[in-house]
């Protein structure tokens, strides 16, 4: 550390706190609120979803689930159905869980400090610690992982992620960061700041630095190489898979549908039963020859899914193998599916 730097300490926090207080986003439906179960209900669904689309999901939500009680008296069912789109459906079933466990451990009320929202499902070290900034101003750190690219910028840090032991020093050095004055208004407008800052200024590809509160602190913008950060070896590989979908119908219009397992792609969810291949369709659909509808593609974040719909018209009292049901329009229409099953449904002339 040179002494300039000394004598005069970058103060990121209050940087970032004033940029955020005149540029920031501080019109988001979930903003200007301390209800924590507001917040969580944002944080969650902005854990895997562009704020975009979770606009068009959250006041909906909360229009049928006002409050924590309200959520944990639903079925699964229910919060799937308004879930539906948004992806990521373990979110959903956590959700469900989480606010069960708020009402039946904690009487109805978030609890108010990271370490204890930390315990409930679906809130992880990062979630929590946005909860309990912008709610009840505690000085925790985030890192999720827009505030992890504009960390490892500013402190040009450059060891690997993918070893536990930089990711333990990453959180201290964002510790380090936090402001230190006033945390009751500092802290959600620094924890917002950040996100604000990833989401719209060090952005992963051609940051606006000129733009940046942290510019003339940013030790990447210095050397002039941002896009190096952040440091992480281990790269996720993309897959491939096929899926035959077997969409039965029986004499009356309705239509087979069998629940997803428990945990994997489209958890829970109710859909079209799949098969590794087109044989292992043919076998389940027992005869009624079908007709193939053209491939599509659906494209997850670690997995490419070839879908190849299969359609079979069963008489009367058949029914395909396999666990699942006779659904028609109106009901299956209300059930959590799969976009793009539901999607390639309403595709369908007939169903
Ligand atoms: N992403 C995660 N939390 C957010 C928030 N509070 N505002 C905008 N984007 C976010
Ligand atoms: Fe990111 Fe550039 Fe700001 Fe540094 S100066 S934090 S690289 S936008």
């Amino acid at each position: 550390m040179s002494a300039v730097v000394q004598d005069k300490p970058a103060d990121v926090a209050g940087r970032v706190v004033r940029w955020q207080a005149a540029h920031g986003r501080n019109h988001l439906p979930w903003q200007n609120t301390h209800d924590p179960y507001r917040v969580w209900l944002s944080e969650i669904m902005l854990q895997q979803t562009q704020v975009a689309t979770v606009l068009g999901y959250y006041d909906r939500f909360l229009a049928r689930f006002p409050d924590v009680a309200a959520l944990a008296a639903a079925t699964t069912d229910e919060v799937l159905a308004l879930w539906a789109g948004l992806g990521y459906y373990s979110r959903a079933r956590n959700l469900h869980r989480c606010a069960q466990q708020v009402v039946a451990l904690h009487g109805g009320a978030f609890p108010h400090t990271a370490a204890e929202l930390e315990t409930l499902p679906g809130i992880g070290r990062s979630t929590a610690a946005a909860i309990a900034s912008f709610c009840f101003g505690e000085r925790v750190a985030i890192l999720d992982a827009n505030v992890r690219r504009v960390l490892t910028r500013v402190l040009g840090f450059d060891a690997d992620l993918a070893q536990a032991a930089s990711e333990r020093r990453l959180w201290e050095r964002a510790t380090a960061l936090l402001p230190q004055d006033d945390p009751a208004n500092a802290m959600p407008r620094y924890t917002q700041g950040l996100m604000d800052l990833g989401a719209t200024i060090c952005l992963p590809r051609k940051p606006s630095c000129l733009l940046c509160p942290l510019q003339e602190v940013c030790v990447a913008a210095r050397h002039g190489d941002p896009e190096r950060y952040p440091v992480k070896t281990r790269t996720l590989r993309r897959t491939s898979e096929s899926w035959w979908l077997l969409v039965a119908r029986d004499g009356a219009g309705r239509l087979w549908l069998e629940r997803r397992p428990d945990s994997g792609i489209w958890a829970g969810l109710h859909s079209l039963p799949v098969f590794a291949d087109r044989a292992a369709l043919s076998a389940a659909a027992g005869g009624g020859e079908g007709g193939d509808l053209p491939v599509f593609l659906h494209v997850l974040t670690h997995k490419d899914l070839h879908l190849h719909p299969v359609v079979v018209d069963l008489p009367a009292g058949a029914a395909p193998a396999g666990g699942g049901g006779w659904f028609g329009a109106a009901d299956w229409k209300a059930l959590g599916l799969p976009a793009p099953i539901k999607k390639l449904l309403t595709a369908i002339p007939g169903v």
